[in-house]
């Protein structure tokens, strides 16, 4: 038996728990998300208010089966149809026009609506046991990193949450890849779990990269600092890591090292740790949080990651660690400023 199997009577709570307007968070094959009735405006403002987020910051509609999508969606494109055909379930987001029974809350008022069938046996039996669509952000407090497990969910939001299923690690654990339609072609606004290239061959055509700024559309993920863990985070090649991460030892600081190359050059220094990451990009996703989650916990000063591939696999992690170490980059100059002197 999976050890991560959840009573169908938990499921049927948590289901009647949407019902009732309440949260529910729930594991999907990308992160967990933070669940409510998408039909129900005063459910969905609990989400904003438990995550911290901006309330014009749309959120994703998870729904059972593509043939759910009319019910949210309208003016589907054939080339949504298709990807809707070949991806889902699974980590792949479509922004359509919405429909209008798509509450103003859902959408951050916008006329689009994100939409996705998650590949969770628990997900999926949730939603069968609910009927509707549940609107669900990742699970974690604005800005911060997403949880891949029930555990996280539960440190950072804990008891303002109806209930939270537990489905152990998520298969991905990088968010889903957001492909828009809304304004015809096919445009990527979010690498994720699921590759462009695989969107492509589908397609048979390439798609299209937003341009920040260039589209009408808010999109939190988009925001300059986002998935953004609580110790500051710098990049590096991996020549320049070690060198890096024993100046900031010099200097007092504790640092935390994301080291993919097996190269390890913490021995002798009691500041610095070196975290192993997986050498594949698919382990690598899925471990990424959760080692986020874990380096957050033990209050290191500094992170540094060595620079993954800049390769097509890499493309959603590349995406996630940069936009975790924008922050830094201004406190980063003091401290170079410091170093040097
Ligand atoms: O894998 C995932 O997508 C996870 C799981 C729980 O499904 N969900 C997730 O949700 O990452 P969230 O809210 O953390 O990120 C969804 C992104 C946000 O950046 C949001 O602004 C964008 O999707 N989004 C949602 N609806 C949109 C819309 N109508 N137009 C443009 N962007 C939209
Ligand atoms: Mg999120």
């Amino acid at each position: 038996m999976n050890l991560y199997t959840i009573p169908d009577n938990k499921i049927q709570a948590a289901a009647a728990l949407l019902r009732a307007g309440e949260t529910v968070a729930f594991p999907t094959e990308t992160v967990y998300g933070l669940g409510a009735d998408a039909s129900n405006p005063l459910a969905v403002r609990k989400i904003f208010q438990i995550k911290g987020r901006p309330n014009y910051h749309p959120l994703i509609v998870h729904i059972a089966a593509a043939s759910q999508l009319p019910a949210w969606a309208q003016h589907i494109p054939d080339a949504a149809w298709q990807l809707a055909a070949a991806f889902w379930p699974g980590p792949l987001t479509l922004i359509l026009q919405r429909s209008n029974q798509v509450p103003n809350e859902v959408t951050g008022g916008q006329d689009t609506v994100g939409l996705r069938v998650p590949d969770h046996p628990i997900a999926t039996t949730l939603l069968h046991a609910f009927g509707g669509g549940i609107a669900a952000p990742s699970a974690n407090l604005f800005g911060q990193v997403s949880p891949t497990t029930a555990q996280h969910v539960h440190d950072k939001l804990g008891s303002r949450v109806g209930t939270i299923l537990d489905g152990g690690p998520c298969r991905i654990g990088v968010e889903s890849t957001i492909i828009s339609f809304v304004h015809g072609e096919a445009v990527l606004l979010r690498p994720g779990g699921l590759s462009v290239e695989a969107i492509e061959d589908t397609l048979n055509k390439k798609i299209l990269l937003a341009q920040p700024n260039s589209f009408k559309v808010r999109a939190s993920g988009t925001l300059d600092s986002h998935y953004a863990p609580a110790t500051p985070i710098e990049i590096h090649p991996a020549d320049e890591l070690w060198l890096r991460a024993h100046r900031l030892a010099n200097l007092g600081y504790k640092v935390a090292v994301l080291n993919l190359s097996d190269y390890n050059e913490c021995v002798g220094s009691a500041e610095i740790t070196s975290f192993q990451m997986p050498l594949l990009a698919d382990e690598y996703g899925r471990e990424l949080y959760a080692t986020l989650h874990r380096i957050d916990n033990a209050s290191f000063d500094r992170l540094l990651a060595e620079a993954p591939p800049v390769t097509q696999e890499w493309v959603a992690i590349n995406d996630r660690i940069r936009r975790a170490a924008q922050g830094t980059a201004n406190e980063t100059e003091i401290l170079v400023r410091e170093d040097s002197r």
